[in-house]
């Protein structure tokens, strides 16, 4: 089910649609609701929508939560070419040249001054968190932010892997040692055209609820009446030491309002999980939160991954802490997947990422 709004922005460590697609189909009926507690990108989500279901997510980045409610609650194509032609006719170039020269050694190689000037802009006058049709704006922002400009005229930054957003330091030195200069890129122009690429497909139907917060915090969020309709969680926790998602995606979380540098630890303390013992009281409380919520027949799928310890240790990790959830966990099926093509493989070449996921679905079967 290829829908423009899958392909909206990259995530580090995200799954296919198929993945979501082949486990709503076969464990929910329509209307029912899909829970994804770690939502990254919102492909449970907006999988959900388009196979007839609700939708239910959580995250703690900005940027997960950004993507998840433009996918799932989007404005009219209409609505968001108003409002980018009003942003375009708002604009003045003059304001925002002296922040432009002010700002950082990265940022100053990153965009060309007239890109930057704009940037910035949009940054100070969207409205994300409270408006839909900024949100939008800001989301298809967030999928040119960064990317390979020299072979792809959809990227607004110099050259940069479009997954993660590299280190300032690194990237300066990038571009200083292969004389590397950011292109003219028009960013109204260009959020004009994405919008009517991405609006091709019809807009996605049915309810989405999108909470900003911790997934600990779902059981005190969601009203006991919803939770009755919760059948099935599709989802895929951070894996053991494999990425901090504040760090790797550091500009385009400070495009939505955050740090002119990289930083951890400001959104979640969990987000990189360095010990085994640290990962493991993690995964008790995704599963402590997964006991209160989820339906009483009902079904979570997982996806999860490491880097240090073999999938046969994971898997039983996973499965000896649904223990949390407080009822019966029965593990229905198991399946053990070689990264073929690691994101990693992209802009960190030959470094030991990822190279092995592990799918288990598990039943409550009280
Ligand atoms: C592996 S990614 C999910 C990727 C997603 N399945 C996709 O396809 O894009 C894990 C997500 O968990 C989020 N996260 C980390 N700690 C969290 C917490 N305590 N509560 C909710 N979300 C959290 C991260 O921000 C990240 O978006």
């Amino acid at each position: 089910m290829r829908h423009r709004f899958h392909a909206l922005c990259p995530y580090f460590a995200m799954f296919p649609e198929s993945f979501a697609e082949y486990w709503i189909k076969r464990l929910t009926k329509p209307n029912e609701t899909v829970l994804d507690p770690f939502s990254g990108r919102g492909t449970t989500a907006l999988t959900a929508l388009l196979c007839g279901r609700n939708a239910i997510s959580s995250d703690v980045n900005d940027v997960a939560v950004c993507l998840t409610k433009a996918k799932t609650t989007p404005p009219s194509l209409g609505r968001l070419k108003a409002r980018l032609s009003q942003l375009r006719g708002d604009f003045e170039p003059q304001t925002w040249s002296g922040l432009t020269r002010e700002a950082d050694e990265f940022f100053q190689h990153a965009y060309a001054p007239a890109t930057l000037g704009q940037l910035l802009y949009l940054r100070e006058t969207l409205k994300w968190k409270r408006s839909r049709v900024d949100n939008m704006i800001s989301a298809l922002a967030l999928g040119s932010l960064h990317g390979e400009s020299q072979s792809s005229t959809r990227y607004l930054s110099n050259q940069m892997p479009r997954t993660i957003s590299t280190k300032p330091r690194y990237s300066v030195k990038f571009w200083k040692d292969r004389k590397l200069v950011a292109p003219e890129r028009d960013a109204f122009r260009l959020l004009t055209e994405m919008a009517k690429f991405r609006y091709e497909s019809p807009l996605p139907r049915g309810e989405s609820t999108i909470l900003h917060t911790d997934m600990r915090n779902l059981p005190r969020v969601i009203d006991p009446v919803t939770v009755k309709s919760i059948r099935c969680a599709v989802t895929s926790p951070p894996y053991l030491n494999v990425t901090s998602f504040e760090e790797d995606q550091w500009l385009r979380l400070w495009f939505l309002g955050g740090l002119t540098f990289p930083k951890k630890g400001i959104m979640s303390r969990d987000d990189r999980h360095g010990t085994a013992d640290n990962y493991w009281s993690f995964i008790g409380d995704m599963w402590r939160s997964l006991g209160a919520v989820m339906a009483e027949d009902s079904h979570v799928v997982i996806r999860i991954g490491s880097r240090r310890i073999s999938p046969d240790l994971l898997k039983r990790g996973l499965t000896g802490c649904g223990q949390f959830s407080g009822r019966k966990v029965k593990l229905v099926s198991s399946k053990v997947t070689e990264i073929k093509r690691r994101q990693t493989d992209a802009f960190r070449p030959g470094t030991k990422g990822c190279v092995v996921e592990l799918d288990c679905h598990f039943r409550f079967a009280d």
